[in-house]
């Protein structure tokens, strides 16, 4: 009994000192922030969706608060003029990633580029730069979108002939942008044939497994008491992974004898020339850029496509704006021509800016002590985690009117747009209150869904070129509804580091 109220009292004052420890102040000029509890600090404020818990905080604290992400002390951010400070300005000071134990091996113990501390970042970075940059790479990149593009535009078309409704966007889209990405890193790709089976599905397959685990995250990351658990927790992630790392071994086996170093076939072999063929650096920024690029495509191309379902008036308005710019009978719509289309480029940007694909972006992490703010009046000691808030500063009242509402219109910065009578249009009522330009500026200078300075996206020209060529294509030749008539689409977000929405079924009819 002695024993039992002997750790009893060990836990409360473990609680105690805890608590105490979190809550009080380091410095004076602090970041405001909530009270944090002990062992899982604010996280219970987080919820299954945490970029809109630190946007109701935001709402509360503004644009920038503190709080303990379990025991790690965090900043959040949600002000464009201090994250742009601390990205571009103060680039150094904040170039870090924050290290969670349940990364160390996938990421080859932080030496990937989206993981790697500013000394390896530096290295790595310009290395890939340099070969996404390469002729023969930009030109691999623009024919795999194109081919693929055509391809799933014919299977949805020959599908479309057996019956009025097929699938759920969960399986074609998602193989669409990773067989993008697998094309123009190692030559490989799937077909939406379910019989498949060889390295490519295996490969999706393991990477999907790592994704979903990743994005549930670890709570033996955050809280330090819970730290040996991860022994048990990781284990099966771990031996996903390592299943991984075979098949990305067997790839490059496969190129490096077939290596033509006057003639690289894909980006793999771009790599193996430019870094000698540095094996584990090169299998692990294949799975950086794969991790990074493929759900985030997916999620911004199932959102255009649920928004455009649910409003089948702005789908009509968008389908006769292609007519009008490229008649009815082009083969093709090419990148350069969808940058031609404003209502589509607001759709596009609308979509974005209410369901951005990376909310919180990548976390940082601060190298030294430093202060922010206008007047450098906030502390942020060195070690501290940072989030910037990119949910929150398209999604709240304090920035965007009707931030809840999806509504094109508001990015059409053009006076002669013609205005189709059956769109609502929000946006007068605000352009009598405030100066027309001065709004426009202030939605552009928001709105950086790829972060900004030196460590912003590095995948952000292939994912607008194949963001836009596919949905471009698609809907000028296809219209897309609900096959349930009457039903409207849940709009709302599964949160996986990446936010997308649940699985939902289209119906496909042509327009030609
Ligand atoms: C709509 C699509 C995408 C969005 C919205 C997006 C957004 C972002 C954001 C916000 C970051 C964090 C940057 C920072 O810390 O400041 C990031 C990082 C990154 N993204 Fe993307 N991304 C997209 C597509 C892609 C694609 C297609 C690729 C690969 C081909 C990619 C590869 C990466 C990588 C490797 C990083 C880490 C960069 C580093 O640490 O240096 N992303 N992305």
């Amino acid at each position: 009994m002695n024993f039992i109220y002997f750790i009893f009292y060990i836990i409360i004052i473990y609680f105690f000192i805890d608590f105490v420890k979190k809550n009080i102040k380091k410095k004076k000029n602090e970041p405001p922030g909530p009270l944090s509890l002990p062992l899982i600090g604010n996280l219970h404020q987080l919820t299954l969706l945490p970029h809109r818990g630190l946007t109701r905080l935001a709402d509360k604290y503004k644009g920038i608060y503190r709080i303990y992400f379990g025991d790690m002390y965090t900043v959040v951010v949600t002000d464009f003029d201090i994250i742009k400070q601390m990205w571009v300005n103060d680039f150094i000071k904040f170039a870090d990633r924050p290290k969670p134990r349940s990364c160390k091996s996938w990421s080859n113990n932080f030496q990937n580029l989206g993981l790697s501390d500013l000394e390896t970042w530096s290295k790595v970075h310009l290395i890939i730069v340099s070969s996404l940059t390469k002729t023969k790479i930009i030109s691999k990149s623009a024919t795999t979108i194109d081919e693929q593009t055509k391809s799933l535009l014919y299977y949805i078309n020959e599908k479309c002939n057996e019956t009025s409704s097929f699938g759920s966007n969960k399986k074609i889209i998602k193989t669409f942008s990773l067989n993008i990405l697998m094309e123009i890193l190692f030559s490989k790709k799937l077909t939406n044939n379910e019989n498949q089976n060889d390295d490519a599905t295996e490969f999706v397959k393991s990477v999907n497994s790592v994704f979903e685990y990743l994005g549930k995250g670890n709570l033996s990351d955050f809280i330090s008491i819970l730290r040996p658990l991860y022994y048990f927790s990781g284990k099966g992630f771990e031996r996903e992974f390592k299943y991984l790392m075979d098949i990305l071994e067997n790839i490059y086996n496969e190129h490096l004898v077939n290596l033509d170093t006057h003639n690289p076939n894909d980006l793999f072999d771009q790599l193996i020339i430019e870094t000698n063929g540095d094996k584990e650096f090169i299998k692990n920024v294949s799975l950086d850029l794969i991790l990074a690029g493929s759900d985030t495509i997916t999620c911004t191309i199932e959102y255009f496509i649920l928004f455009m379902i649910n409003n089948p008036v702005m789908q009509e308005r968008l389908y006769k704006e292609l007519l009008d710019t490229f008649g009815n009978n082009i083969k093709f719509i090419s990148y350069n021509d969808t940058l031609k289309l404003q209502y589509f480029n607001a759709c596009l940007k609308e979509t974005i800016r209410i369901k951005p694909p990376a909310p919180l972006g990548l976390f940082r992490y601060s190298r030294q002590d430093s202060y922010v703010g206008k007047n450098n009046e906030y502390f942020i000691p060195k070690n501290t985690m940072i989030f910037q808030n990119i949910f929150g500063l398209y999604n709240s009242e304090r920035f965007i009117k009707d931030c809840s509402l999806f509504l094109p219109d508001r990015w059409m910065n053009n006076k002669n747009e013609e205005k189709n009578e059956n769109d609502q249009d929000f946006n007068d009522d605000l352009m009598e209150k405030e100066n027309k330009d001065k709004y426009y500026q202030k939605l552009d200078k928001l709105f950086n869904p790829f972060s900004i300075g030196k460590r912003r996206c590095p995948g952000e020209q292939i994912a607008k070129v194949e963001i836009s060529i596919f949905l471009c294509n698609l809907f000028y030749n296809f219209k897309i509804s609900n096959p349930n008539e009457n039903g409207i689409i849940d709009e709302k977000e599964l949160f996986f580091i990446t936010i997308r929405p649940k699985p939902f079924s289209m119906k496909f009819t042509k327009r030609k």
